[in-house]
């Protein structure tokens, strides 16, 4: 091949890419869910270039607007930027999925954003629509649907979660407030450590009735103590730098709302059982949510000291937490029965016709697997789901430790 030829052909090329992926898509999962979404928001494609370009077979300045407003894995649609490469630009680390509010406390198993994002348009959930996560976690779902327009309830047992999803969701609601308070709390925390660390919840009380603001700076000090804990660095230090990037994440939230013009979604979460929901039968047009994977990994031990610190007593707190009650063989009993109830749950608030993604992996439990993969499919089925779509994610993780979970993608029965 001469080099003006191949000059020719790649100029072709990109003459046609319409779409051209994001930079971070490194894996085959998160193609599989970009071409899933693309197919779900209507668009007819065409693959080039090796797979990271796209063609539109159907365009049209209607289908320009929907995946530049609601695609995940894209950079540019017809030479524009999607809304999504403007809302990762508004990061204060440097995980390129910890941007907005999403990176706030250090919690473990959290989504991977981007995912969700592509999820919620896979399962053809609109602005207005409502979805519900059962187990509401680190608030990744909650923070994701409010970017989409796309209501959502999300409940957890943990009030430590409780507060993590609120304020990744509330706090541009209460900016002003946030920042009023600022130069009052870390006075007083410079001032006398040790007093702050007694009367630090009391002293929210006295200076704000505004919730949201309470809820920010509770956080804002937990993860100090988290810091403090696991990292052993210095409380106050933490506190101050993290509170400034806090704030900032907030203020970028604001600015990207107003930027994109986003029409955010309403999201409403609080303490609740997965295993007994309160919301009315046929009640939600989608489940978006990833279950405690087993008996293998201690949420409650996992954040014991934010917990305590927020004056919880931890051992009642574990006796509704799915996976860690009982002991040995029991325990794995206790587990598959707890997540029974919830599944049962799931069919029962969702409506018929609609979709639950539940995104597991199998869990070692004292160097045996239990095949918690297997035994949701069985169940799920069992109640009246299908499962049309699972997902092998295969991600390599810090030294090359391969990680595998699954993305179910199940539909209920029926049509209402
Ligand atoms: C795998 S984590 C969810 C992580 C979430 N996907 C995220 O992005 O942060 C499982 C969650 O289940 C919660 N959980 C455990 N038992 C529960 C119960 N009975 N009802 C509701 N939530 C529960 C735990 O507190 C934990 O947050």
């Amino acid at each position: 091949m001469t080099n003006k030829k191949s000059n020719t052909n790649a100029t072709e090329i990109l003459k046609k890419s319409d779409l051209v992926l994001l930079d971070n898509v490194q894996f085959i999962y998160e193609l599989s869910l970009a071409e899933l979404e693309l197919s779900s928001l209507g668009i007819q494609y065409k693959t080039t270039n090796g797979l990271r370009e796209f063609e539109i077979l159907n365009k049209s300045i209607d289908t320009i607007e929907l995946v530049k407003t609601k695609s995940s894995y894209f950079k540019t649609v017809d030479k524009f930027y999607t809304d999504y490469y403007h809302i990762i630009e508004k990061n204060t680390t440097s995980s390129i999925n910890q941007y907005l509010t999403h990176w706030i406390y250090p919690y473990k198993g959290k989504f991977h954003p981007q995912m969700i994002r592509a999820l919620i348009n896979i399962i053809g959930l609109k602005e207005g629509d409502t979805l519900f996560e059962p187990f509401s976690g680190s608030g990744t779902t909650a923070l994701e649907a409010q970017l989409l327009g796309v209501n959502l309830i999300g409940i957890d047992v943990s009030p430590l979660c409780v507060i993590q999803g609120k304020v990744k969701t509330q706090s541009i609601f209460a900016f002003d407030e946030i920042l009023s308070l600022k130069g009052k709390v870390t006075d007083s925390i410079s001032t006398n450590l040790f007093s702050i660390e007694k009367n630090y919840y009391e002293m929210l009380d006295d200076l704000t009735e505004n919730e949201t603001a309470k809820d920010f700076y509770k956080l804002a000090r937990l993860v100090a103590v988290s810091d403090n804990s696991r990292r052993n660095r210095n409380f106050s230090t933490s506190f101050v730098k993290n509170l400034d990037l806090m704030i900032k994440s907030v203020k970028f939230y604001l600015e990207i709302k107003d930027k994109l013009e986003l029409n955010l979604g309403n999201i409403s979460i609080n303490i609740g059982d997965a295993r007994n929901v309160d919301l009315p039968d046929n009640s939600v047009d989608g489940i978006i949510t990833s279950p405690p994977y087993s008996i293998a990994l201690d949420y409650v031990q996992n954040d014991e000291h934010s917990l305590s610190d927020l004056g919880f007593n931890v051992s009642e707190l574990r006796e509704n937490f799915i996976g860690v009650r009982g002991n040995g063989k029991n325990k794995l009993n206790l587990y598959n029965e707890d997540m029974e109830k919830t599944y049962n749950e799931i069919y029962r608030v969702l409506k018929p016709g609609k979709f639950a993604v539940i995104v597991i992996g199998n869990a070692t439990y004292q160097g045996n697997e239990v095949k918690t993969v297997e035994f949701t499919i069985e169940y799920m089925k069992k109640l009246g789901f299908s499962l049309e779509n699972n997902i092998d994610k295969i991600i390599f993780g810090l030294y090359n430790v391969m990680k595998k979970e699954h993305i179910l993608i199940f539909k209920k029965d029926g049509s209402l």
